[in-house]
């Protein structure tokens, strides 16, 4: 294994006052993205969109890596330039999501188990030959009547585990990404249970697989109350809930933990992290890999004009990235 690999571009993804943008939609997904602000699904609207954001000036000073998705990786700019040479030259990490998305949990009607294992080493080793550093593999856990069910965490931790393994055969750091899912109508303390129960499944799993810790990375999802839930928290109590989860169920001796925003608004993502970093106190630093939380104020503002907008547009998107990158270190309310 090559350990030293590992464990430097961890350290490097989460570098102080630094996280990483996720824009690994699947062609799926991101076609629900242009959808919603009028732009056709065509291979070279996503491309320019990707180019856009990875070509936005003065980007590394808080991002330290970007999850990219196959088509993405392969692509190029206008001017015919690899964007996995356009990252390495700016100094952002490539990264390549692997899994192949959240399919139905045969038996459990309302649940997911995430695929993409069969052939998942033939693929890293390419990732690996084409520059990618580190990968991401997303687990959907939904809260519901009587969800999730143990069999639903063990087979989602199980598949993490199995495929953080795999890539540290390459070289190429896992981020491990259990989802805890906003929908619903919860309380925190509901959400606060299945979370902790999630993340220590997962840990076991990765202890079990003789997955490298040193050499992982955690993708998180906030300890908040369901969308739908009549008492909402205030940014200190989701702050304290999150801490305290964390602290329970992850080792120390992990490099990091970034936090996914699964349909936060903007400005809780930020406040959130900020929050979070301010009480402090960690063993690892608490950063962002966030997606909507970093594109979605772009994304509108390119899809009114996507000629006229596209400097504007990566204007908002360093404006995130600076505002997540001071929350990554608890100095953005300061
Ligand atoms: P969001 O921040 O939009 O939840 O996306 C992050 C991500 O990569 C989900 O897998």
């Amino acid at each position: 294994m090559k350990i030293d690999q590992l464990v430097e571009t961890a350290e490097a993804m989460v570098a102080p006052g630094k996280g990483i943008i996720a824009i690994d939609e699947s062609t799926g997904t991101i076609a629900k993205r242009l959808g919603a602000v009028g732009v056709e699904n065509t291979e070279e609207n996503r491309r320019t969109y990707r180019e856009l954001l990875l070509t936005t000036p003065k980007l590394k000073e808080y991002i330290s890596g970007a999850i990219l998705y196959d088509e993405t990786l392969r692509q190029s700019t206008r001017d015919g330039k690899p964007f996995v040479d356009v990252m390495n030259e700016a100094g952002i990490l490539p990264g390549i999501k692997v899994d192949t998305g959240a399919k139905d949990l045969a038996g459990f009607p309302g649940e997911k188990v995430t695929e993409g294992l069969d052939g998942l080493r033939e693929r890293l080793e390419e990732y690996a030959r084409m520059g990618a550093r580190f990968a991401k593999w997303r687990a959907v856990i939904t809260i519901g009547e009587a969800m999730p069910t143990d069999t639903c965490i063990e087979s989602n931790a199980h598949a993490l585990a199995r495929y953080a393994a795999l890539c540290q055969e390459h070289g190429i750091v896992p981020i491990v990404e259990p989802e805890v899912l906003m929908d619903g109508d919860h309380d925190i303390e509901t959400c606060y249970g299945v979370t902790e129960a999630t993340q220590r499944a997962v840990f076991r799993a990765l202890y079990e697989h003789h997955v490298l810790l040193e050499g992982t990375i955690l993708k998180a999802s906030m300890v908040l109350p369901g969308k739908d839930c009549p008492e909402q928290a205030s940014v200190e109590d989701v702050a304290h809930a999150t801490l305290r989860c964390l602290e329970s169920a992850v080792p120390a001796i992990l490099p990091g933990v970034v936090f996914l925003s699964g349909g936060q608004s903007d400005a809780d993502a930020t406040n959130h992290l900020d929050a979070m970093n301010q009480i402090g106190g960690t063993p690892w630093p608490l950063s962002f890999s966030y997606g909507r939380g970093m594109q979605q104020a772009a994304m509108e503002l390119w899809g009114k004009d996507p000629a006229a907008n596209f400097e504007k547009a990566q204007q908002t998107v360093f404006e995130r990235a600076r505002d997540n990158g001071l929350a990554a270190q608890g100095k953005y309310g300061a």
